[in-house]
C-alpha cells in the first residue's frame, strides 16, 4: 500500500490531527513536536522534539471484522518490530503492543478505532519511536532508544520510510487473511513468553506466573504458580518490571 506522509512542526497530538475527516487510508501525520502527546490508559507521551519519531497512520480496514481487531494491532506491533530488527535490534512485544528491548521500552503504540456494522471502519495508529533520544523525563518508566541500544544516530526520515515499508507488508498479510501467520509471528517475539514473571493484579496484589500466549481476541494467557490458567483483558494485569 502507498503511504502519504504529512510533516508538521508542532501539533497537540498527531492522533488528534489524523482523526480529521480530510485524512484517509494511507495518510501519515508526522510531528517534530507534540504539546499534548497521548499514551495508553490516559497517560501522556513525552518525546524530545526532533530526536524521536511521533506519527499517526490512518487505516480503513473495512474488510476486517470487528472481532479481528487484535490482528490489526498485532500487525502494527510486528511492523515496528520488523523495522527495528533491520537496525540489528532484538525487539519483543510486551502485551499488548509495547515494544521492548530487554526490559526497556523503545516504542509506544496507541491505536484508536471505530467500528461500523460489525466491521472496522477507521483506525488511527499512533506510534512514538525513541530514535536519537538519550535522556528522558524522570517520570517515564524504563525507557530506551535506538541510539542508546546501538550507539548509532539515525535519520528520522529513513526510519519512517522503513517503518512504512514494514507496515505495508504486514497490512498486506491482513488483507490476504494470513491471520495465523501474523499470530504466530507475534507469539514468537512476545516479551517474557514462557518465563517466570511477576504480575500486578487490579486489586494491587502481585502474583507469580508464566505467560503462555495470547488468544486470537487479544486476552493474555497466564499460568499461575498453583497451576491455574487464566485469561486477562488489557488493563487487568501488568508485568512487574
Ligand atoms: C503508550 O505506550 O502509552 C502509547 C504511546 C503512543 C505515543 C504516540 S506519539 C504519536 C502519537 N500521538 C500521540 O498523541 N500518541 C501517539
Amino acid at each position: 500500500m502507498d503511504f502519504r506522509c504529512h510533516f508538521f512542526d508542532t501539533l497537540a497530538s498527531t492522533n488528534d490531527t489524523a482523526r480529521q475527516k480530510c485524512y484517509s487510508h494511507g495518510d501519515v501525520i508526522v510531528a517534530r513536536r507534540q504539546t499534548a502527546g497521548r499514551g495508553q490508559r490516559g497517560n501522556s507521551w513525552s518525546s524530545e522534539e526532533g530526536s524521536s519519531l511521533m506519527l499517526s497512520v490512518v487505516l480503513q480496514p473495512s474488510f476486517l471484522e470487528a472481532g479481528r481487531q487484535f490482528s490489526l494491532l498485532q500487525c502494527v506491533a510486528l511492523a515496528v518490530a520488523d523495522m527495528l530488527a533491520l537496525y540489528g535490534l532484538d525487539p519483543r512485544i510486551k502485551w499488548t503492543n509495547d515494544i521492548y528491548i530487554g526490559d526497556r521500552k523503545i516504542v509506544g503504540i496507541l491505536m484508536e478505532q471505530s467500528v461500523r456494522g460489525g466491521f472496522m471502519e477507521r483506525c488511527v495508529v499512533g506510534i512514538g519511536i525513541n530514535v536519537n533520544q538519550r535522556t528522558f523525563e524522570e517520570w517515564v518508566p524504563n525507557p530506551t532508544s535506538m541510539v542508546l541500544e546501538t550507539g548509532g544516530e539515525y535519520d528520522l526520515r529513513e526510519v519512517l520510510g522503513r517503518l512504512c515499508e514494514a507496515l505495508g507488508r504486514r497490512y498486506g498479510q491482513l488483507c490476504s487473511g494470513e491471520f495465523e501467520t501474523v499470530a504466530a509471528d507475534y507469539h514468537r517475539i512476545m516479551y517474557r513468553l514462557g518465563c517466570e514473571s511477576r504480575f500486578i493484579l487490579p486489586d494491587g496484589g502481585t502474583v507469580g506466573g508464566i505467560v503462555r500466549g495470547v488468544r486470537p481476541t487479544g486476552e493474555l494467557v497466564v499460568e499461575f504458580e498453583d497451576g491455574k490458567v487464566d485469561d486477562f483483558l488489557f488493563g487487568d494485569i501488568r508485568f512487574v518490571i
